[in-house]
């Protein structure tokens, strides 16, 4: 399939999906997974992590892994892995996912049955499928490092494995994870085609695990520029205060016309800021672009500034309450570890008895 036809494909499948988990959410067991590679934003917040608190709220169980080991495979180094994980779990915290309601946070490089499962994946592909992987080669190309390391190459392979250690059988990702997916489809068909576990009915060990799609808006710096990133500081981060986010908001770029309109193509700042105005207040941004109608960038800032506020300061302080909680973060990545690698303990068993090799 090219990647528009399994962009469409998957679309479609994942609002069948949505309607799955709202009448059997028992039967889903969702898997999402971020680097950790700094502290979280509003980006994130709207982009993703707004979504996994939805999909807990179902009641649907679900897996995040860190990538821990996956940090590695962009950078010459990474310092301060450990912290970076505690970070991002503070943030997961203060965003509103709760371990207490069905959800597992576990870091990849603590679970060594899922990544035992690598090595006899790397031998159900070929060189040539992991060389042509779309989000891969664009990595290489924004890369600065003098080297491109085998990491970078292998690292869908490993996120396969981290999918299918857990039987996760609904994946939350945006676009650009789309092809990393369809190799972990492509890996548990060939395993499941190749070894077959003994009992009566020659099961494959493997669920098809299936991209859920969300409609993750496209958030822009608030310089204008394609990205929000913090290297680029032009972010509003979850932990920011009230007046930075304020002071963020003022020094946004926007443009002179005092009618505030959602026109993206045209207006591509403007409606960036009316897009977080609205997702933050939970309206449409034409909507607030209306509300705003000729009170020009003034008024813009402000209601954007009262909306983000509004929403951040819940997080805010959650986030600020972790923070101060260090013992209990570890705990929460202990008792993920724990949970993680019960059930992938139990899927390499079923590896190992479907591949034929006890001794
Ligand atoms: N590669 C993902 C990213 O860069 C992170 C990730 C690692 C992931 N393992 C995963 C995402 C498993 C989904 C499922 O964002």
């Amino acid at each position: 399939m090219d990647e528009k036809a399994s962009f469409l494909e998957a679309k479609r499948r994942s609002e069948e999906l949505e309607a799955g988990i709202r009448t059997n959410p028992e039967r889903y067991r969702v898997l999402t997974g971020d680097r950790p590679t700094g502290r979280l934003h509003v980006g994130h917040y709207f982009g993703s992590l707004a979504n996994r608190v939805r999909l807990q709220e179902t009641g649907v169980e679900s897996f995040i892994v860190i990538a821990d080991y996956q940090v590695l495979t962009d950078r010459e180094v990474a310092s301060d892995i450990a912290g970076a994980v505690r970070g991002l779990v503070t943030d997961y915290l203060g965003a509103g996912l709760d371990p207490e309601k069905n959800l597992v946070i576990f870091p990849h490089s603590h679970v060594p049955e899922l990544n035992q499962l690598v090595v006899p994946f790397l031998s159900l592909i070929s060189n040539a499928e992991l060389d042509r992987n779309p989000t891969v080669k664009e990595e290489i190309a924004a890369s600065t490092m003098k080297r491109i390391n085998a990491g970078m190459y292998t690292y869908p392979v490993h996120q396969a494995a981290d999918i299918l250690a857990v039987k996760g059988n609904l994946v939350p990702v945006g676009k650009d994870q789309l092809p990393h997916l369809e190799l972990t489809r492509t890996i548990a068909k060939r395993f499941n085609k190749q070894f077959k576990l003994a009992d009566k009915d020659r099961r494959g060990v493997f669920p098809m695990p299936q991209a859920l799609l969300s409609e993750a808006p496209m958030i822009l710096g608030l310089d204008g520029s394609q990205k929000m990133s913090k290297s680029r500081g032009n972010t509003i981060m979850l932990r920011s205060t009230a007046d930075e986010v304020a002071q963020a908001i003022k020094k946004a770029k926007t443009d002179s016309e005092r009618i505030i309109t959602f026109d993206p193509d045209n207006r591509p700042e403007v409606s960036n800021l009316l897009l977080l105005g609205a997702l933050a207040r939970g309206c449409k941004p034409e909507e607030l672009a209306a509300e705003i109608g000729d009170g020009g960038a003034g008024v813009l800032k402000r209601v954007v500034t009262e909306a983000l506020n509004d929403a951040l300061t819940p997080i805010r302080e959650r986030i600020m309450r972790y923070e101060a909680e260090e013992d209990y973060i570890r705990e929460v990545l202990r008792r993920g570890v724990d949970r993680a690698r019960e059930v992938a303990a139990a899927t390499l068993e079923e590896v190992r008895d479907a591949m034929g090799m006890r001794f």
